[in-house]
């Protein structure tokens, strides 16, 4: 039996804060008092360091290929650098191609990421071929596989894109079976006719990505995908929610007891539109969907996630490379250059997630550090049903800890980060707080800068479709 005892930290829930020791057993947290003597288990000193629950990440794209692109993580790299941040659980996304069945899409997902995977991990099915097959393989996917959610899109026509009724379809089959439906909400159908207009009108540049994605058609498709699941009864949490009026809408129907969440993610919360006004190619580096938005809509997500509007911060971790790359040029934001249609959409950050939210968040005076635990593990978990294994400190959870130095100031880089991806959006950017020890299952596997644990350690996890709802 591997008995590790974290001794003398702060320890730190979305609802507790009291110092404390914790006895590891076998990977699950087995005590939790005010001292622990012992003279077996492998000690870690977390005096001065605050103890919390492993981040969990529901919005991650590893080896996630966009149809134009395949992003430039792998499941080895990519959960190495969220390890590195924090994060001790990812939901990956397993896409259905068109003809394929979702248990099918699955198996694929689950046989690359087996091997490779460095922390643990789930799976969002996206559906795009919603056929009566693919609806009779839902019940046993949320019962028996432990996949209790699935995506959708309202955008990319052609791509992803599946229709109102197909969307209405699966919510009332989900919804039949406890589980929870995830939208990506914008109005793909107008949003193709501005690009069209723009490019007619030679006007290629990256900024064009922003400014042919207007914030009314993310409220629009948002309000839609509530409506729809308001009628299918269905929980419904919008990913990457960016603009203003789409958490209007999310205001109002909880307003009305309506069961619908969302999430942000830290570049909606620290870049604005002005970054697409960068020289040369540069802006496309910001090219992710939504886009960056005005002053404004970072305040009112702040203020969401203040308010519980916002229940959860992800990172929506899509990246491809700037440059030529080892990959092949097919694979970076260059494919754009004279056509920002043509530009990868999606941005890296699953590394700084936590650093960022603690900085801006914490010590910046906009969120309590219990409500940053609450946003960036426990909220997370208990929506995905993964809560309580994950997302707390608490007798009998998985020993997923990180020993975080609230009070360490250092710089962003892409010359320090572990992703595969070649720049960061926020190079240079100095943040106080550093994540200094990761356990996952009671494994010490990031230890300052030192990567100590191993390839194909991450373990899937199976959700339950129940209790999640807050
Ligand atoms: O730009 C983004 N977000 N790319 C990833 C795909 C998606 O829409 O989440
Ligand atoms: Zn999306
Ligand atoms: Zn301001
Ligand atoms: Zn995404």
């Amino acid at each position: 039996m591997t008995e590790v005892l974290i001794k003398g930290g702060r320890i730190v829930t979305a609802v507790d804060d009291y110092d404390a020791d914790i006895l590891i057993r076998d990977g699950c947290i087995d005590t939790i008092a005010r001292e622990i003597t012992s003279e077996t288990a492998i000690l870690h000193d977390a005096a001065g360091l605050l103890v919390m629950p492993g981040g969990v990440d529901v919005h991650t794209h590893m080896e996630f290929d966009l149809g134009m692109a395949q992003t430039c993580d792998t499941y080895e790299t990519g959960t190495r650098s969220a390890a590195f941040g924090g994060t001790t659980t990812i939901i990956d996304f397993a896409l259905q191609k068109k003809g394929e069945s979702p248990k099918q899409a699955l198996d694929r997902r689950l046989a690359l990421a087996e091997p490779q995977a460095c922390v643990d991990y789930s799976f969002h099915i996206i559906l795009t071929d919603v056929t009566p097959e693919t609806l009779s393989e839902l019940p046993d996917l949320i019962n028996q596989d432990g996949i209790s959610s699935f995506k959708m899109f309202m955008a990319y026509p052609g791509v992803l894109m599946v229709s109102d009724a197909e969307i209405f379809r699966s919510m009332r089959t989900v919804g039949s079976q406890g589980g929870m439906v995830t939208v990506h909400a914008e109005n793909g159908e107008v949003i193709q006719v501005l690009i069209e207009e723009a490019l007619a009108q030679g006007n290629t540049s990256p900024k064009y990505h922003a400014l042919t994605r207007p914030r009314i058609m993310e409220a629009e498709a948002t309000h839609r995908a509530i409506r729809l699941a308001e009628l299918a009864e269905v929980p419904v949490y919008m990913v990457h929610l960016s603009a203003k009026e789409a958490l209007d809408s999310i205001v109002e129907a909880r307003d009305r007891g309506i069961p619908a969440f969302a999430e942000t993610c830290p570049h909606y919360l620290f870049l604005t539109i002005e970054e697409y006004d960068r020289p040369g190619f540069e802006a496309a580096k910001y090219v992710m969907t939504p886009p960056l938005r005005e002053h404004e809509c970072q305040h009112a997500l702040w203020r969401g996630l203040r308010f519980d509007d916002l229940q959860v911060v992800s990172t929506d971790h899509c990246p491809f490379c700037f440059n030529e790359n080892p990959y092949g040029i097919n694979r970076s934001k260059q494919l754009g250059r004279d056509n920002f249609e043509q530009i990868p959409n999606g941005a890296p950050g699953v590394e700084l997630r936590i650093p960022l939210l603690f900085d801006g968040g914490v010590h910046g005076n906009k969120i309590t550090l219990n409500r940053f635990v609450q946003l960036t593990a426990t909220a997370p978990a208990k929506m995905f049903g993964l809560f309580p294994r994950k997302g707390t400190i608490a007798v009998g959870s998985d020993a997923d800890l990180v020993l975080f130095d609230p009070t360490q100031v250092h710089t962003l880089s892409a010359s320090t980060h572990h992703s595969n991806v070649d720049y960061s959006l926020y190079e240079g950017r100095s943040v106080t707080g550093k994540v200094k020890k990761v356990f996952l299952r009671g494994q010490l596997i990031v230890d300052g800068d030192q990567w100590l644990g191993s390839t194909g350690a991450g373990r899937f996890q199976k959700r339950s479709a129940s209790g999640r709802v807050l």
